[in-house]
């Protein structure tokens, strides 16, 4: 029988302090297209970002993951933006935590749908958001700066 780790951690709004874990999760995480310090620094303060972080319950400083999803004016769709599980709290469902948390925000704030874009080519992303239930509903030919093509995908709140 597979069991999965448990993970205790605490989920909230990113703040200011964050600034310097959330760009080295970033790096950690991906190789192009990061969101740099002054993008990170907007993203904490805009009153449209949904901007969440993970810390481990027993060593609050350590920042485990983090998600970002935004909302616009006339609109019910809040993009999730990115999201990032440090290495070592991969696979333990966290990733699935913060990005359905997010998704709850995007309802509460009036949002009846989600939506976000995916590499082709990322796997586990992929099947993460296939369990929740995303669907894919449209494919985006060379949608990175590295060329990669992406698949669209959404869900409902
Ligand atoms: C993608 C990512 C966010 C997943 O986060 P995570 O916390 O490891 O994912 P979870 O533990 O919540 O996984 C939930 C489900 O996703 C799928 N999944 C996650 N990692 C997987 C992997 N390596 N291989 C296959 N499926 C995987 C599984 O269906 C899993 O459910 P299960 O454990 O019951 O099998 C994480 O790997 C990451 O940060 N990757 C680098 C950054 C990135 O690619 N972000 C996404 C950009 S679109």
């Amino acid at each position: 029988m597979k069991t999965s780790p448990k993970l205790s951690c605490h989920i909230r709004p990113a703040r200011a302090a964050d600034l310097a874990n959330l760009l080295a999760l970033e790096n950690l995480s991906f190789t192009g297209e990061r969101l740099n310090e002054r993008r990170m620094r907007h993203w904490i303060n805009a009153s449209n970002g949904i901007l969440l972080v993970a810390n481990a319950t027993a060593s609050p400083g350590q920042l485990l993951g983090y998600c970002l999803a935004f909302t616009r004016k006339n609109s019910t769709v809040v993009r999730a933006y990115s999201l990032a599980i440090a290495p070592k709290a991969r696979g333990m469902g966290l990733g699935g935590k913060l990005l359905e948390r997010a998704a709850k925000k995007g309802k509460q704030q009036g949002c009846t749908h989600i939506r976000l874009e995916v590499a082709k080519g990322n796997i586990s992303a992929i099947a993460l958001y296939k369990k929740l239930h995303y669907v894919s509903f449209a494919s985006i030919p060379d949608y990175y700066e590295d060329g990669q093509d992406a698949w669209r995908m959404h869900n409902v709140l």
